[in-house]
């Protein structure tokens, strides 16, 4: 037998500002299933996760209900944890970045980074809130995208068009907190020199810790070079101050993953383990980040860098997986697709969801789609049609005929297809094991489908007919009975309650991987009842209602809700991995040959020219952002390509009826995409 692992695993801390969702459930499945399966396989493992308490919003939001942060956080940690228990996440603990725990570890490391000269002050110019006396991170101030001219437009990126820029290039920003014109003022901060790492975080992106496909990405951000990284806020602030300074404070983000190590010493506190073991420098025991594909940054490269320069270990491997979309789109507040925890617990089975996750997540970090109708099909036809139909087929004769007990002796025949079931422990257990959870699933119910084949084949209910075939029937049913709770054994990770439930009707104490090695010979099982029940039409369509209700009675959307740094660009860092599309969605897109009949310049904006474009079928207006790279006058007569059925936008300008391919770094350095001048406009590019 080999030796027990030990093992820490975590998810990323969610803020305690807001509520659970479905997008975030998709990460607490997939660590709960890992987390379940290691202890399963008799590995000595710990899940720990805390509420993500710091920052702006927090604070904001406390004010704008006239309570104290603290108040706030404690009333949403408990909201928290409810959603998780009932969609039975099993932490070992789940903990606070706002404890005693979290702010020494903080002040530790950050004490022992200084030490090491890692630690740089520099003078900044960031924008200030001149009524509310308060520096205004990004995300509090809204104004005109400098680019396409969008209004209401965050201080980072702007959601029409794309545009990653500084809040300095807003037009006309405004504070969110109070509408003032915010003035820039001058402020000292402190910042983590992280390219000092930059070698040592070069081997070790590619030493086998994330996905090959992150580690390549992160080769573009060492390409362009390691920026030192601030780490500090002005009050007011809610946070930990940094020792030694006045008026600052820890950026959320500088004790967010820190609160992992402080969630798992208040464990240790706890249990009385030895905190040394799991995250001291020479530790040989494993930790496992799982998180979101837009916060790599962050895990992937300063928080092994933290570790390393304050003498604590490294993690063993981040885990990313992509988002959450539902029916092919982003969960969206305004189509009703927001789906909060609650609200799903209020209506369905957590364990449908997770098993329907299950069977779509693999260790890439692809999206993954929620569809509400395959959703149904999916867990009707797989756990309800294929897996508990076996139990529910063989238990009432084994209970009725054979006074609940199962058979003692197996013909060759049986004996040989609880081997085949057995034999595919070690290869799903690997599945699991590297997060290839659909493939897991796929086994899993093809082994379904032949426990139901047997049942067929041997017919129960016509042996049962028979007074001769009494023999036959037993071992029918006994095996079906046993083929069952090996199935139930590999399911468990993935629905913890319907495993517990069947080891109850079961009559065992657990279900340990290894346990099935023994059958259930001679074995007393309990009447059964139903383990779980269908999903219906009618329930969806009363969950998705009351989801939009939940909308509705939200305030609008508003700096409260929101995170107060753009996850995806902590440093100005690009997307790390674009989110992929099917073809379908590539098809989708009609691109087409446009012959450029007018350009002219647009006087009320710096960038735009107003193109008329001839697509064959008629013409159409496009403000392209491409002023800086060519003369108007130029341009007409050429041919160009251009997305023709792109949904047309106002403008402040007038109508913009689709857009027209470009590429290249900006300024004079901006080409369109530029056909052969024989190509005929209208002419279908993709
Ligand atoms: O992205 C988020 O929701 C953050 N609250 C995650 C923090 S993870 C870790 F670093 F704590
Ligand atoms: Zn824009």
């Amino acid at each position: 037998m080999p030796q027990p692992r030990k093992i820490v695993i975590t998810s990323a801390l969610p803020y305690a500002n807001g509520p659970i969702h479905l997008g975030h459930l998709v990460e607490y499945i997939q660590t709960d299933i890992w987390s379940r399966f290691q202890k399963m396989r008799g590995h000595e493992c710990y899940y720990v996760c805390a509420d993500d308490a710091h920052g702006t919003p927090i604070m904001l939001r406390a004010q704008a209900e006239g309570i104290t942060p603290e108040t706030l956080i404690a009333r949403i940690s408990k909201e928290h944890q409810q959603d998780f228990a009932g969609f039975n996440i099993g932490f070992d603990h789940y903990h606070s970045t706002h404890s005693v725990e979290n702010q020494y570890f903080a002040t530790t490391i950050y004490e022992r980074l200084k030490a090491q000269n890692h630690i740089s002050r520099k003078t900044i110019k960031q924008f200030f809130d001149p009524e509310k006396s308060m520096f205004l991170p990004d995300r509090f101030i809204k104004g005109t995208c400098p680019k396409c001219k969008a209004t209401d437009q965050y201080g980072d990126n702007c959601e029409a068009c794309g545009a990653t820029y500084s809040p300095t290039d807003l037009i006309d920003p405004k504070s969110v907190i109070s509408g003032a014109t915010p003035i820039e003022k001058e402020t000292e901060h402190l910042f983590f020199e992280l390219a000092h790492f930059n070698d040592e975080l070069k081997a070790w992106t590619h030493q086998g810790h994330l996905q090959t496909q992150i580690a390549n990405k992160l080769d573009e951000w060492f390409e362009s070079g390691l920026r030192a990284w601030d780490i500090s806020r002005d009050a007011p602030y809610f946070g930990f101050e940094i020792p030694g300074e006045k008026d600052k404070f820890f950026y959320v983000w500088l004790d967010a993953p820190i609160g992992y190590m402080a969630s798992f010493k208040a464990l240790c506190d706890r249990k009385g383990l030895d905190f040394d073991d799991y995250w001291g420098k020479d530790a040989d025991t494993e930790l496992y980040h799982f998180i979101g594909k837009d916060i790599i940054y962050f895990h992937a490269l300063f928080w092994p860098a933290m570790l390393s320069g304050a003498n604590f270990r490294t993690p063993s491997a981040i885990y990313a997986h992509g988002f959450l979309t539902i029916d092919g789109q982003k969960m969206s507040k305004s189509r009703g697709t927001f789906i909060m925890a609650k609200t799903y617990l209020d209506h369905l089975n957590p364990e449908h969801l997770r098993y329907y996750f299950a069977a779509k997540l693999n260790s890439r970090i692809d999206d993954i789609d929620l569809n509400l109708e395959d959703f149904a099909q999916r867990v009707n036809s797989d756990l309800i049609g294929k897996v508990v139909n076996i139990a529910s087929r063989c238990a009432g004769f084994v209970v009725k005929k054979f006074d609940g007990k199962l058979c003692e002796d197996w013909s060759p025949i049986a004996l040989a297809l609880y081997q085949s079931f057995l034999d595919k422990s070690e290869s799903i257990a690997e599945l699991y094991e590297r997060r290839e959870y659909v493939q897991a699933m796929r086994d899993i119910m093809a082994l379904a489908d032949k426990a139901n084949e047997y049942i067929d084949d041997t017919a129960p209910w016509v042996l049962a007919k028979q007074p001769n075939q009494q023999a036959a029937l037993h071992e029918s049913v006994s095996l079906g009975i046993n083929l069952f709770r090996v199935l139930i054994t590999y399911l468990a990770p993935v629905l913890p309650d319907t495993a517990l439930k069947s080891a109850d009707f079961l009559q065992l104490t657990s279900l340990q991987w290894r346990d099935i090695e023994q059958p259930l010979v001679g074995h007393i099982i309990k009447k059964f009842k139903p383990l779980m029940t269908r999903i219906e039409a009618e329930t969806l369509i009363k969950m998705m209602d009351a989801s939009k209700g939940d909308i509705a009675a939200q305030a609008p959307k508003s700096t409260l809700g929101s995170t107060e740094a753009t996850k995806a660009n902590p440093a100005s860092a690009p997307d790390p991995v674009a989110t992929e599309i099917e073809f379908d969605d590539f098809a989708k897109i009609d691109l087409r040959i446009a012959k450029i009949v007018n350009a002219e310049t647009v006087p009320e904006a710096n960038k735009l020219l107003k193109l008329t474009l001839d697509i064959g079928l008629g013409q159409r207006q496009v403000f392209a952002g491409i002023k800086s790279a060519y003369d108007p006058s130029k341009l007409i007569g050429k041919h160009t390509v251009m997305v023709a059925n792109l949904k047309p936008r106002k403008m402040r300008f007038g109508l913009s009826e689709g857009m027209v391919l470009a590429a290249g770094p900006g300024g004079k350095d901006l080409f369109l995409l530029n056909p052969d001048d024989g190509a005929t406009p209208g002419m279908r590019v993709n």
